[in-house]
């Protein structure tokens, strides 16, 4: 499988289907991905970004998932602690400490809660955390889904900063930590290096640091 961040909160799996994941991205459009499914953890705009004008299949909380039917759309609704199956690919919808709603012409509607994921596809597990302040049940998602690479937030304010990113971290268990959620805008400056550098000396875990637009490859045996 590959990985590709493509900014902000916007991931790109790549495998057995093309799986785009939160698409926004701040100064473009990411309509030229042409995934096959969409995965929204919450509904904030800088989440649920282009999700309408990509016009694929969706796979979001009921909430979101009935907005995006009502836009005349497929769309798969869950629940957090569910899990279903679409092609082959598992899609477990995780919580996350963080809120949501829906904003259109400048009015909000409920969109549920935020969530996270965490998607099976190719046999790697990858979890997205979403928008997330720190909580210990993180241990608990480590524990059952095991997953292979962990998407993290770091860029504080609105979620988790690197200091809380590192407990995360240490919960969720995954080898392969990728920071996200930061330097998109000023209010979520951080520099990622020395959240790398604690990590990797004080655990095996490695953190890669991408820039937007980067993919990588996720090996299991390497
Ligand atoms: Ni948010
Ligand atoms: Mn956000």
């Amino acid at each position: 499988m590959q990985l590709t961040w493509l900014g902000h909160s916007c991931v790109l799996l790549t495998g057995s289907k093309k799986i785009l994941i939160d698409p926004f991205v701040e100064g473009r459009s990411v309509l030229d991905t042409n995934p096959d499914l969409v995965a929204v953890t919450h509904g904030h705009d800088d989440h649920i970004g282009e999700t309408i004008a990509l016009g694929k299949k969706t796979i979001a909380i009921t909430e979101i998932a009935k907005y995006v039917k009502s836009k005349g759309l497929p769309a798969e609704g869950m629940n957090i602690g569910g899990t279903i199956f679409i092609d082959g690919i598992s899609f477990t919808m995780t919580a996350a400490a963080h809120s949501s709603w829906i904003e259109e012409a400048g009015i909000g509607c409920y969109g549920g809660t935020a969530a996270g994921f965490i998607i099976g596809m190719d046999g790697v597990k990858v979890y997205h955390a979403g928008d997330t302040g720190l909580f210990s049940d993180m241990k608990l998602i480590g524990e059952l889904y095991r997953p292979d690479v962990a998407l993290l937030p770091i860029g504080g304010r609105y979620t988790m900063g690197p200091a809380e990113a590192m407990m995360a971290a240490n919960f969720i268990g995954a080898k392969m930590v990728i920071p996200i959620h930061y330097n998109t805008w000023k209010k979520i400056t951080v520099d990622p290096l020395p959240f790398k550098r604690a990590i990797e000396r004080t655990t095996d875990i490695r953190v890669n640091v991408l820039q937007p637009g980067e993919s990588i490859e996720i090996n299991l045996n390497a």
